[in-house]
């Protein structure tokens, strides 16, 4: 069987060709692109790659296209200062900080879906407005933004898997002059000495260097991308995939509903067997010798999480959504200097989902299966419908 992540067995389940990738062919050369790129799959490849940041670097972009570095889709020294600063709003006593505005929108999201028709589709209804209005929030978005605000996030995924990086050209510059004024505007409050909140936000827009300039704008801009499309879509999934693997058999929602100490078990199955980000990309600064093939120096390197996460030398029985699973380390939020800086956010999101869930609405259903998101290196529900019983 040929391997490739645009085959449409592939990408109606990617998990169809793990077993594949991971026995047959662990460097995989894909030609379906431009530019093509190798794939990674093996767990022991996917955590030495991303240790090796030298050899595997980000400074050409994460995405399958090669470009510019700014703000951390860099390597280090660039990447550690950004970092360290963005790292202060993702502290243990910040995330904590978020729970109860994360538990008060849970339950608004829940009434409102007692109050509404016994059939609603949980991804428009709750899988995708809770992440959105948390990050919306930390980036001080207004809520009468977040229709726009969701649009183009997903508008910024779509993109970065694109093999046409001009695709809504008009949209995105209207995109990145909304992020530039809200920067702006945030930083003329801090400059007039006004009350500003101590969010995300205020720490990028107010970013110095050493000399006391502003970090340059495409940084900060880049990283106020990033959050707002690494805060978004994958957390939606999350909680969509999560949902579906434990409605599919009724007895996994059951055991739920009977034990809420099986949570964190679930969330993390969830993240190994269906991790929303299959996989990043690198760029490759030496060739590469693997499993007695080339990768030639100056190549993107998909790095699949998702195939490491099915690597049976690591996990027993992979193809099994198994919420009793022993935790063990899995790569859904990556490894080593990028490893996701939100992923004890994510995590939050989807645990207090699933409590609420299992206490709000235990009599869930699954309608039908929906349909998935569009990028083919992410994975998720774009609908996913439900009834209540
Ligand atoms: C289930 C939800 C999430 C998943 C599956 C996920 C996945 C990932 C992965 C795989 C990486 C590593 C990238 C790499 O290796 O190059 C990453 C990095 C990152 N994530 Fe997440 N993420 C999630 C939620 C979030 C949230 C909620 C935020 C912010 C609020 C966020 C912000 C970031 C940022 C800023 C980075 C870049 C870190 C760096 O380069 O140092 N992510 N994420």
């Amino acid at each position: 069987m040929s391997w490739s992540p645009f085959k449409p067995d592939i990408i109606e389940d990617p998990a169809n060709g793990h077993q594949h990738l991971l026995c047959e062919c662990p460097v995989h050369h894909c030609e379906e692109f431009d530019p093509p790129f190798y794939t990674l799959s093996r767990y022991a490849d996917v955590e030495e790659a991303l240790r090796d940041i030298e050899t595997y670097s980000s400074h050409w972009g994460q995405g399958p296209r090669f470009t510019e570095p700014a703000g951390m889709l860099s390597d280090p020294p660039q990447h550690t200062v950004y970092r360290k600063l963005v790292q202060q709003a993702f502290t243990p006593k910040a995330v904590e900080a978020l729970r109860p505005q994360v538990e008060a929108l849970t339950d608004r999201l829940i009434d409102d879906i007692l109050a509404g028709p016994a059939e609603f589709d949980f991804h428009d209804q709750f899988a995708f407005p809770l992440p959105v209005i948390i990050i919306a929030g930390m980036l001080g978005v207004p809520s009468s933004d977040l229709e726009q605000f969701k649009i183009w996030s997903d508008m910024q995924v779509d993109i970065m898997g694109s093999e046409d990086p001009t695709k809504y050209m008009d949209e995105q510059m209207k995109f990145q002059e909304y992020m530039f004024n809200h920067m702006m505007n945030r930083r003329s409050e801090l400059e007039s000495g006004v009350e500003v909140p101590d969010d995300l936000l205020t720490l990028v827009a107010g970013a110095k260097k050493e000399d006391g300039n502003y970090i340059p704008d495409g940084d900060a801009l880049s990283m106020l991308n990033q959050l707002l499309v690494g805060g978004n879509e994958t957390t939606t999934s999350l909680i969509t995939n999560l949902m579906w693997r434990l409605l599919e058999e009724p007895a996994r929602w059951q055991m739920i509903l009977d034990d809420a100490s099986l949570i964190e078990g679930a969330v993390e199955e969830s993240l190994r067997f269906d991790p929303p980000v299959l996989g990043l990309y690198r760029n490759n600064t030496r060739d590469v010798e693997l499993h007695g093939q080339l990768i030639p120096e100056g190549n993107k390197v998909w790095i699949n999480y998702a195939a490491a996460n099915r690597d049976p030398d690591v996990f027993d029985n992979p193809d099994e959504f198994d919420i009793t699973r022993p935790l063990q380390r899995h790569m859904a939020f990556g490894l080593g200097v990028h490893f996701c800086i939100g992923a004890p956010t994510a995590r939050l999101e989807a645990e207090v989902a699933l409590n609420r869930l299992r206490e709000r609405l235990p009599g869930l259903e699954l309608v039908n299966t929906g349909e998935r998101i569009g990028p083919f290196f992410l994975w998720g529900r774009r609908k996913l419908p439900l009834r209540r019983v």
